[in-house]
């Protein structure tokens, strides 16, 4: 069942090769000072920077520079940014970058004019934003979070070996996002299949949980077999358009709030790999594809239905003749396979996990309770274990 409730989304989005161009214009709705954040420097390299530097400077914009934010971006680097977000009286932030260049730009939002400490209101505490928002726009470069339409920001804190995400509302979501697909061709392949892969899971995460005859589901399964289509395309030629511009479409879709409609949601592969990464800094889609074979074949049993049907309507099983576990294993089966042939990070192993880090991630792990089964800690070293 749907249930109630209500639908917006407001983030404005500028898809496609000209996208850049309606920059511009979005600028003009904002005060002067604009606060360029980034990354380690890729968008010095591809010429990117050059290009976003020139319309700001066109508008009249004074730019605060914020770079060297860092994959997975950490409180240290929040509390810097919210200390120049202050001082440099910033009317808009602009993320040139991916998930964690949005993420950060949304965090530094909501906590340059925070009174208590962001990471105690924010990640500990979970609460909502109670003081001014400075508003943030993005320009993409890295295909998979999500972050350029949903309101997520996942922070880490090395000190205490936790990486947590706060999903805020409406009023944090960017006010747009640029999304041109030739912005992602410079990307390592490592990180473009992990992007790939985080996709992927953001859309199991939603499918295999609450009720199930629901359009949400039927979206799911539509997005799914267009990712599996386009990937297998891209990783052998990465700069085909089409396949890359569908890919940068799934990606806003599979989690921009559309398909949790109806659906309780799990996210276990989610805690487990934030914590897999609060342990090892390892690249989030990797974390996920790491830990995801174990867990689908744990929570299998406890949501069999549901696993026939991904087997036979994303995975193209004939049900003939087999039983509903031969089903779902043989989908399983084709998933594995599709992720090898990706070269996703397939073991704990290859991302620095070692035994001896085990019961950490598993109790830095959030259970969270909308899937099939919620895990104990100790299928979580299980699942964890298996994953070695
Ligand atoms: O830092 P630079 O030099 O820019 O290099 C980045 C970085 O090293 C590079 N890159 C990005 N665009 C490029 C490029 N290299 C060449 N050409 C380009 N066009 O790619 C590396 C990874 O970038 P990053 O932004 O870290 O990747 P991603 O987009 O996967 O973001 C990961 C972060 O997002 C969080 C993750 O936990 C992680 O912290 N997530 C955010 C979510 C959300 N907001 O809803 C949901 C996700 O599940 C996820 O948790
Ligand atoms: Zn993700």
């Amino acid at each position: 069942m749907l249930g109630n409730f209500s639908y917006s989304n407001p983030t404005k989005l500028y898809f496609g090769q000209n996208a850049l161009q309606y920059l511009g214009e979005e600028l003009s709705r904002y005060g002067k000072n604009v606060m360029l954040v980034y990354g380690g420097g890729s968008i010095k390299k591809n010429g990117i920077y050059d290009k976003v530097a020139a319309v700001l400077k066109r508008s009249g914009k004074v730019i605060i520079e914020d770079a060297g934010v860092m994959p997975n971006p950490t409180v240290d680097k929040l509390y810097e940014g919210c200390k120049r977000a202050r001082e440099g009286q910033v009317d808009l932030i602009l993320a040139v970058g991916g998930g964690s260049v949005c993420d950060y730009a949304k965090a530094v939002s909501v906590s340059a004019y925070c009174d208590e400490d962001p990471w105690d209101k924010y990640y500990l505490r979970m609460e909502d934003v109670s003081n001014r928002i400075i508003p943030v726009g993005c320009v993409l470069t890295m295909v998979g979070t999500g972050s350029e339409m949903n309101g997520g920001a996942v922070i880490t804190n090395h000190k205490t070996k936790q990486k947590i995400g706060h999903v805020f509302g409406d009023n944090v979501f960017p006010k747009f996002s640029i999304l041109n697909p030739i912005f992602t061709y410079t990307l390592p392949k490592y990180q473009m299949t992990a992007g790939f892969f985080d996709i992927m899971s953001h859309i199991l995460e939603q499918y295999f949980s609450g009720s199930d005859d629901n359009t949400s589901d039927y979206i799911a399964e539509g997005l799914l077999k267009s990712l599996i289509h386009s990937s297998r395309i891209a990783v052998k030629d990465p700069e085909n358009y089409e396949a890359r511009s569908n890919i940068m479409w799934i990606a806003t879709w599979a989690l921009n709030t559309l398909i949790a409609k109806g659906k309780t949601t799990d996210w276990m592969v989610h805690m487990i790999g934030q914590s897999v990464g609060a342990y090892t800094d390892a690249t989030h889609g990797m974390t996920l594809s790491a830990v995801s074979m174990a867990y689908y074949r744990h929570i299998m049993p406890y949501g069999l239905h549901k696993f026939v049907r991904y087997a036979v309507n994303v995975w193209d099983v004939s049900p003939d003749g087999k039983t509903d576990e031969n089903i779902a294993r043989e989908g399983l089966g084709r998933m594995e396979a599709y992720m090898k042939e990706l070269g996703l990070e397939m073991h704990l192993s290859g991302l620095g996990v070692t035994e001896d880090m085990l019961d950490g991630i598993a109790k830095g792990s959030i259970i969270m309770d909308g899937g099939y089964k919620v895990p104990s800690q100790d299928e979580i070293v299980q699942i964890l274990r298996e994953s070695m």
